[in-house]
Formats: C-alpha cells, structure tokens, sequence
C-alpha cells in the first residue's frame, strides 16, 4: 500500500503512543477539562461485561444518576472489544485491547465547540492536512453539516452523510446515545472527492467519533431525551499512532510493535521477511497479548463464564497462533513481560501486579497446552479426511473434552475452508445441560413432583422476619413425606408454604433459619412443628420440618417462631462477610471480586478472584482491620431504592446475580455497601469478634477463606483451649512450652531412627559375614553372590568389604537388593575385588556397571569396590545369575 502523506504543516507534531495521549491530554486540560484515569477494563456497572469505550464510566453521569465530577473530562481509557476479533491481524486496524482518547462534556459544551476543538486538535496540533480529512454526518444532522461546512470550512464534497446504522452511537441495546460525526483520515487524496467511500478500508481510516449524547434508548428501543445534552467522543489511539508514523497498519506503531518483535524472536523469524499468514499470527500475537496483560491486571481470571471466558479464549488465540509459527515452548510469561515493559511507565499498576499477571498466563498457558495437543491430533486426523463440515458432535466433543473454544475450531478449520455444522453443536450443548440438570434433579426424586406441585399453585410468600421474628401465617401449601393430600401425623416430615413468614429462607448465600411453627394463640391446638430448615423455590419459602405434636391442615392459621439464638449467629456471620469483602478490597486490591459465600449459624465462608495465595501477613491485616470495624460500633443502614440509584452509590454488586428493578442496599457507612436481601446485626459491635480459621486455593484463581464471629469464636477458642490443656498436661509443660517440647522430641526421634537404622545394618552386616560358607570355589578364587534385601549401598559395600577381608585376595563379592523390599523400583548392586583379581584386570566398576544393565539402571566406582543402582527389581535375580556366569568366565 502506498501512503500518500503531506509533509505536516508544523514542526515537532506528536509521534510516539506516549506523546499523542499527552498532546490529546494536554489540548483538552487547556480548554478546562478535567483529566479522569482510566478506569478498570471491568466495568462498575454489572450489566455490561467489558469497558468498551471511555464514556462508560461516566455512564451513570450522561443519564443523570449520579454528579459529575466536573462539567469538562479529558481521559485516555483502557477498552477492550471481542465483536469484530476475527478481523484482528487481518485488517489494518481491528484491536481487542485498545486506549481511546476522549473528551467528554456533561450538560457543558454541545456541538459547535466538540467539532470546532476536533478540528483544531487534528490539524494543528497533530498537524493532519485538512484536504486529507473526510468528514461522515448522521443523515439528518443538518446543525452538524453547518458547524463543518461554515464555522470550520470543510468542502462540502469531504462531508459524508450516513444513516443510523454507521453514525447513530449507542453503548449497548440500551443506555444513552444520539447522533455522531466522525473524522477520516484519507490515505489517497490523489483519488478526490467524487466518489468517496468511506467503507474502503485501503483509503480510509476513522479516527475520531463525536457523538452528541443526547437520548436514553429503552428495551424497547424507544428514545427520550437526556435531561442534559452532553459530548461524548473517542480517538482510537492507535490509529493516530497509525497515522501519525505512517505505518501501514496499527500493529506496526510503537503501541504494539514492540511485542511482536519479541514474539518473533522468539520464533526465530523475522516479520519483515515472512509470509502473510505468519504476520497475521504475528499481528494477533500482538494485540491479544496486550489484551491478557491488562485482563489481569484488572483482576480478571480465566473461566469458562464471562468475562473470565473472554480471557480464556484470548490466551487460547494466542497460544495458537505461537504454535502457528513454531514458538516451541511456553511463552506467554515472556508476552506478559514485553507488554509491562512497553507500557509500565503509562500503567504503572501493571509492574505492581506483574507476579499475578505471570502466574495467572503460566498457569493458563500450561493447563492448555495439555490439552492443546490432543485435540489438535484428533482434529488433524479428522482434516486428513476432508470432511465437506465438521459435525457439531466433534465440534462438541473438542470443546468438552479438549476445551476447544467453538470459536477456535472454527477459525482452524476455516483455513482449510470448511465450517463446523452449528446446528448439532448447539444440539449437543443443549442435551449436555439436561444431562447436568437432570443429574441434580434426580438427587430429590421423591419430592421432586410433590414439592412442584405445590410451588406452582401457591403464590409467593411475604417475607417479614427482618426484624420480627414472629409472625402470624396461614398455611397455604404442605406436602407430607414427599406426598401431596396426605393427613400428617406425629413423626412426619413436612414441607409448609406460609401466606407470609418471619423464617429467612437459604438464598444470597445465607442459610435458611430453623426455629419452630406452633399453633396460633387463639387456637387451642397443642401444634409444635420443630423447623430445621428454609428454601427457596420461586418465590416460595418452603419450610422443611418434623410434626412433633398436634395437628396441622391446608388453612389453618399458625404462628412462626424462629430461633432468635441462631439467627443472631447468621447474622453476624453475614455482616463479618461484608466486612471481609471491604477488608480484602482495602488490603489485598480493589480487583479482588466475590465468587461465593456461605454464612451458616457457625462460620462464614467467602470465595474471591485472586491469583495469589494470601500471606500471612495479609491475613493478620485483614482480621485487624475487621475487629477495628467491629469496634468502631457502626449501626447499619438499610434501604430500599432502585438498581440505578443503587449502583450509582456504588453499592457492590455480584456480577452475574439478576436484580430485580428495586433492590436492598445494606450500607456500613464508610466502609462496605453491597446489594443484599440478607439479614444483618444492626450494629457492627454486635459481631463480638471476627476470627480467620482457614484460607486457600479452591480453585485456578479463586481463593477461599473460612472465618467465624461472634460467639462461634468462643467456642473456637474454648476447643483450642481444650487442646493445649490435654497438651500441657502430658508434657506436664506451661502453654508457651509446648511448641518447644515438641520440636525437642521431633529431633530426638529423629536421631534414635537414625541410630536405629546403623544399628539395623550393623546386624545385617554381621549376618552377611556368616556367608563366607556360601562362597563357591571357581579355579582357585572364592566368588561370593548373595542378594541381601533390606540394606543401604553403604551397609552393603562394608559387608563385601568385610567378606573380601574374610575370604582373601582371590575373591569376588557380588551383593545386591532391594533397600526396602517393598519398592521394586529400587535396587542396589555392589561389587568388590580382592587385589589377586584386580591383577588379572577385573575392574569392580565396569563389572557392575555391565551387570546394572539388566536393572535397567547403571553405575561404577573403583576397581576394587564399586555400586550400582537399577529401576528394576524383577530383574535382580538375573543380574546376579548374569554375574555368576560372567565371573566364571573370566575366572577359569
Ligand atoms: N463512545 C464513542 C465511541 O466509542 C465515542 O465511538
């Protein structure tokens, strides 16, 4: 491709990445805008899998949820985009991981400022020929079409109007949005004006998108005007970089080509000097590299769910396409590397969090190319076939055995032209989830039918046990062991939906309550039902229990009463859970994100998303920092408000949870506020205590930590004490003694096994000198073969020694065995010569060397006495014999 570039009209015009974001920066700073960091690449708001452009942190300011920080914001911010990845390595400009460079007005500046400002920053000071920009319009923007025809002076012939599938933004199906207007760079004035097209990717690039945000769009898809008109706008960095170097693509700038240097490096090949379909490995290699790097570094972790998938199938790629142009060994840590050298000065956090982002694409890397290859064999086997399609059963099959992302099959077999039949992969996914479904659902058979049934003609249970922990109830639903219509009697087991109940039921992590239903007071019915339990099914509080006295009937109006002792457990449980989450946020990282929980009467569990295991150090920070909450007495405040109002608080919520349109917000000012149907103390002080008990690796990336609070920790506690007084009293020792007692009988013991073992062998040896019987008399020189078991090499070589001594100088001692007779897979042979056969060059070295063999194993020492180890015990019988016969041999 020729480039067609005019000289820039000024003189020291940005070049480099780094110098591009800071003149952007810079020029907008100047005209009052504030400079915002960039934001995690994992969105604050839980709808929306990745950052895809800079407006989205200010998302919540354009619909007017929450203030602006200032009325200007001026950022350069991390996106990542997965739609168009096909295209990546392929076009000139497709990225995934990219920086867009935005300004951003909220109620402030509208139009005429975003475009004349645009102008300005592209020709002036990145110094862009104006006859080489083309100019793209919504087709009934006509404000926009004046401001660039008579306030800036663009020929109406570089002024495109487009309709709204190309110049209509939106951040999603829903969201704010409106009208943009877009900025091209025209690599081929020389072709004029007449016949522009802007989808010609050889001539233009778009640089610069000005979206003048001024709806909200609906599920519907209806629009109503923003209460402010705002600006939002974004320059892909890399295509200025692009631009600006005159390189032929985006891969090629600064930005990236640095990493796909070191990639090629590493593959020993030169990308100026290789084929197409190797660059393009190359150029993937590049972006998605970048992409990783950055994924981690904002906490996110391989899964198969997600955003953690979207990282998977990257890291996937780009082992991929390494084996594509030959990378023979594991090299993503070095990826990794190359991009936190390129871009630690910008993202100082990415040096900050370098051994996480190492481990987490060594241990990807590594779990993939196990699988890797065996999948690779079977596909290749199959192409070996030339198959018309790939039937969605192998596609399956390569996905669910060999963790093949469907994407990948696809894009290996399109080089050879074919397609994966879709239909039958989706069949296969489909019958593989009933499998799973069926698979829990046959763990309650019996129930199962009984239990539906009355789910679906109950309506939904009003929870008021928050705060009441009684309550009056009509019982609308019962099922009677497992049976529908049956009369209960004393004994049975009973599942009762209430119109209304104060039993918590399992949901949000926390278990259900227990506690009893008894007769209501008016009723003189001696009814006592003892409740272990509370689910959820839909809507429905489904109380599991045993019928102790009484009688209970569809109708009958009765009294709940929860265990006030456990629930107080639970709920300082629960509130210790909030506070473990804000703890491991503050110490450990913000990135840390919850995966799981579990808050029971006797101890609490939280599962997160972190690479590392947490020290010991940590672990004690962390704890301290709790008890200080728990100290500080801070009441709770919970409220009722909607999702928007909620998240724009910044109330945590758990990516992947559904809320409905109204939700709790459980609030410990200052320090955690999460969304949270659960139950809580009402103060932090009520949770006594906070204690960690455990914390580990649950899964790749996700760590666990168990902990108990309030007046579980006493117990703890007492257990403990109970130990260490059984302990003292044995050792007949104080507390802080017994640690010493201990490590002292750990090395005692450790010395009589020792001597235990020399005095074993000194036995053995004694023994293996009443041999010298068993020595045989082959042309006048004693040869002696034995196997002893159970001897070292060294008790073995001072038994031949001892026998050499014993028998005279024309001797030949050959021992060998097992040094513990129960491992096959060792064994030990010695030999030794007296002096009368050293003369006749026997070598002891070489001898058993030879005979090692046969053990497949080998060895050698002196001439006069050597060792031998081999791996194979079933074959030490015939060593031995193989020496006898070599002996005789030499000897005779
Ligand atoms: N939000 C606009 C875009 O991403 C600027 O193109």
């Amino acid at each position: 491709m020729t480039v067609n570039r005019q000289r820039p009209s000024q003189k020291n015009h940005p070049h480099s990445g780094d110098e591009i974001r800071s003149a952007f920066i810079k020029f907008f700073t100047e005209r009052d805008h504030l400079v915002i960091p960039s934001a995690s690449l994992v969105p604050e708001d839980p709808t929306v899998l990745m950052t895809i452009a800079g407006m989205l942190p200010f998302k919540p300011i354009f619909l007017g949820q929450e203030k602006a920080p200032a009325a200007r914001a001026v950022s350069s911010q991390k996106c990542i985009r997965t739609n168009d990845i096909e295209n990546v390595g392929r076009t000139a400009r497709h990225q995934t991981f990219f920086e867009m460079l935005g300004n951003f007005s909220f109620g402030d500046y509208f139009k005429q400022e975003a475009i004349t400002w645009a102008w300005e920053l592209s020709t002036e000071v990145f110094g862009l020929n104006p006859e080489h920009l083309v100019i793209s319009i919504f087709r009934d923007d006509h404000e926009a079409e004046t401001i660039w025809r008579d306030v800036v002076g663009v020929n109406p012939k570089r002024i495109i109007r487009m309709d709204e599938k190309d110049n209509f933004w939106s951040s999603g199906p829903t969201g704010p949005c409106g009208p943009c207007s877009e900025l091209y760079y025209d690599f081929k004035p020389q072709l004029g004006v007449e016949h522009i097209d802007l989808d010609d990717d050889d001539r233009f690039i778009e640089f610069y998108n000005l979206v003048f945000m001024e709806y909200n769009k609906d599920t519907h898809g209806s629009l109503t005007p923003l209460s402010n008109k705002n600006i939002d706008t974004g320059m892909g960095l890399e295509r200025m970089a692009q631009i600006l170097q005159k390189a032929p693509n985006n891969y090629e700038t600064d930005l990236i080509y640095p990493i796909i240097l070191k990639a090629s490096s590493l593959a020993n090949i030169n990308y100026k000097k290789i084929d197409n379909q190797k660059r393009t490995s190359l150029k993937i290699i590049g972006d998605h590299s970048r992409a990783i790097t950055f994924m981690i570094s904002d906490g996110i972790r391989a899964s198969n769910l997600g955003r953690g998938y979207i990282l998977r199938r990257l890291i996937r790629r780009v082992i991929r396409h390494g084996k594509l142009i030959n990378i023979k060994k594991p090299f993503l840590g070095e990826m990794g590397d190359a991009v936190i050298e390129l871009m630690k000065s910008t993202y100082p956090k990415l040096l900050e969090r370098r051994n996480v982002i190492l481990l987490e694409l060594e241990r990807e890397e590594s779990r993939f190319l196990e699988t890797l290859e065996r999948g690779e064999k079977l596909l290749t086997e199959i192409l070996s076939k030339n198959p018309k399609k790939i039937s969605g059963n192998t596609a399956f099959e390569l996905y669910d055995t060999f963790g093949f992302p469907l994407e990948l099959t696809q894009e290996i077999i399109a080089e050879h032209g074919i397609s994966v039949e879709l239909e039958g992969f989706e069949k296969a996914m489909k019958k593989q989830r009933e499998r799973a479904k069926a698979a829990t659902a046959s763990i309650d058979l019996t129930t199962q039918g009984a239990l539906d049934k009355m789910v679906s003609s109950t309506s939904s249970t009003v929870f008021e046990g928050y705060e009441i922990l009684e309550k009056k109830s009509s019982v609308v639903g019962m099922v009677v062991n497992g049976e529908s219509d049956k009369q209960v009697q004393p004994g049975d087991n009973v599942d009762i939906a209430l119109d209304v109940t104060s039993f918590y039921g399992e949901g949000g992590g926390q278990v259900g309550d227990c506690g009893v239903i008894t007769s209501n007071e008016e009723s003189n019915n001696n009814l006592l039902i003892r409740i272990s339990g509370v689910t959820r099914k839909k809507n429905i509080f489904i109380h599991n229990g045993k019928l102790i006295q009484g009688k209970i009937a569809l109708g009958d109006v009765v009294k709940t009463k929860v265990n006030q002792n456990l629930r107080k457990r639970a709920q300082a449980n629960h509130t210790a859970t909030h506070l473990l989450q804000s703890a491991l946020k503050n110490i450990l990282g913000e990135e840390i994100s919850q995966a799981g929980s579990l808050v029971d009467f006797n101890r609490l569990r939280f599962d997160f998303n972190y690479s590392c295991g947490v020290t010991t150090q940590e672990l004690i920070e962390i704890e301290k920092l709790i008890n200080y909450w728990i100290s500080e007495a801070y009441d709770l405040e919970i409220n009722y408000m909607s999702l928007e109002k909620a998240k724009a608080m910044g109330a945590l919520a758990m990516f992947g949870e559904k809320y409905e349109s109204k939700v709790r917000v459980v609030d410990i000012p200052g320090v955690s506020k999460e969304l949270c149907g659960g139950t809580h103390v009402r103060n932090t002080s009520e949770i006594g205590l906070f204690k960690i008990i455990n914390e580990s690796g649950i899964s790749a990336g996700i760590r666990r930590i168990e902990a108990i609070a309030g007046p579980a920790v006493l117990e703890f506690l007492n257990e403990r004490d109970e130990i260490v007084n059984q302990l003292t009293n044995r050792f007949k020792a104080q507390p802080n003694e017994v640690c010493t007692r201990v490590i002292a009988l750990q090395q005692e013991l450790k010395e009589t096994n020792k001597e235990l073992v020399l005095a074993r062998e000194e036995l053995a040896i004694a023994k293996a000198i009443t041999l010298i019987e068993e020595a045989i008399d082959i042309a006048d020189n004693k040869v002696l073969i034995k196997r002893l078991d159970g001897l070292s090499g060294v008790a073995l070589q001072k038994a031949a020694e001892k026998l050499i001594a014993k028998l005279g100088e024309k001797t030949a001692v050959i021992l060998g065995g097992l040094p513990t007779p129960q491992d096959q897979k060792k064994v030990i042979l010695v030999a030794a010569f007296g002096k009368g056969l050293l003369s006749r060059g026997l070598k002891a070295g070489k001898f058993i060397g030879e005979i090692a063999k046969i053990c497949d194993g080998g060895g050698g020492g002196k001439d006069h006495l050597a060792q031998a180890g081999g791996r194979n015990g079933v074959a030490l019988g015939k060593a031995l014999a193989t020496s006898m016969s070599k002996l005789e041999e030499e000897l005779q």
